[in-house]
């Protein structure tokens, strides 16, 4: 453990830990789900071709499914499958009332329009949160009752471990870096919904560090290792890490090994914000266990049943 994760370890938000009681929570609502209604909530996962970056995800994806009770099933697919074909896997699951939950892994091969492949997915089956349907509910603050949106599980973590830390973060100012679908954008709609006053800043914001130390909460989801410096954090502000990047790490042992960091400095970071998400171990653990709970979720509004609050 590095010296900093030692003498500042009070500041370290332990998304790990948080996500380990969540899916505990998410496996005791399906018990009881299935006792009370006799229904087994089912996720379908599609995986087209054989990036092996995506097998892992869908193997943890799959383990952490069967783990919390939940029934999940693999359609791997070959690489060179046609957009038609995916599109019809796609529509049988949707006709499946025994599959809740739909994700296709992304990315998807060339010769497949993403944007298709999601619109196809019953939004009401769509556990990522990416359909339009889902983007616009999430828009309109569209939260509640059988019609409420699915939330991209990414930013749904995030706001859990934020809430858990800072507890009511209404009045507070929000800077989200980064502005993708599926974490900058539908982040800064949770948190304007959270009653922050919210910045979303990119790589064509002018005077960036600036920008980012107003922040009380820093939101870095750009996929550039290390972007944010020490510098650019407001004393005690609560950092949240969302960067997976692999970088070298070579030693004398393994000159080719790498290691993982995220885009925040985490050790210039620590000894300056009031809190901040490790990589790994931060806010990745939470994506996993918010895809459990969406599954959870659009099983019971499926089926008319009172949605556990997580
Ligand atoms: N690929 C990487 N992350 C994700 C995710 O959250 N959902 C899907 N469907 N594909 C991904």
């Amino acid at each position: 453990m590095s010296d900093s994760k030692v003498r500042f370890a009070d500041r370290i938000i332990d998304g790990k830990a948080f996500a380990e009681g969540l899916r505990e929570r998410i496996g005791a609502a399906v018990s009881g789900i299935e006792a009370a209604h006799g229904l087994a909530p089912s996720l379908a996962v599609v995986l087209v071709g054989d990036d092996p970056a995506s097998q892992i995800y869908v193997r943890n994806k799959g383990r952490a499914a069967e783990a919390a009770g939940i029934a999940a099933a693999d359609h791997r697919l070959d690489a060179a499958i046609s957009q038609e074909e995916l599109l019809t896997l796609v529509a049988s699951l949707n006709n499946d009332a025994m599959v809740h939950g739909i994700l296709v892994q992304l990315p998807l091969p060339d010769q497949i329009d993403p944007a298709a492949v999601i619109d196809a997915i019953d939004p009401a089956k769509d556990v990522d949160g990416f359909h339009v349907v889902n983007v616009g509910r999430l828009a309109s603050g569209q939260m509640s009752g059988p019609n409420a949106a699915m939330v991209p599980c990414t930013p749904l973590g995030c706001r859990m471990l934020l809430e858990d830390r800072l507890g009511d973060l209404t009045g507070l100012e929000a800077v989200v870096l980064g502005r993708s679908n599926i974490v900058g954008k539908p982040m800064a709609q949770l948190l304007t919904q959270a009653n922050c006053t919210v910045t979303v800043a990119h790589s064509k914001t002018r005077d960036l560090p600036d920008v980012c130390r107003r922040a009380d909460i820093l939101v870095a989801a750009v996929g550039r290792p290390q972007m944010v410096q020490g510098d650019w954090i407001k004393p005690g502000a609560v950092v949240i890490d969302v960067g997976i990047n692999r970088v070298p790490a070579p030693t004398g042992d393994d000159p080719d090994k790498m290691r993982l960091v995220g885009d925040v400095d985490f050790d210039a970071a620590i000894a300056v914000a009031g809190a901040i998400t490790p990589v790994p171990g931060g806010v990745g653990p939470m994506t996993i266990a918010c895809l459990l709970a969406n599954t959870v979720t659009a099983a019971c509004r499926q089926n008319g049943i009172d949605t556990p609050a997580w």
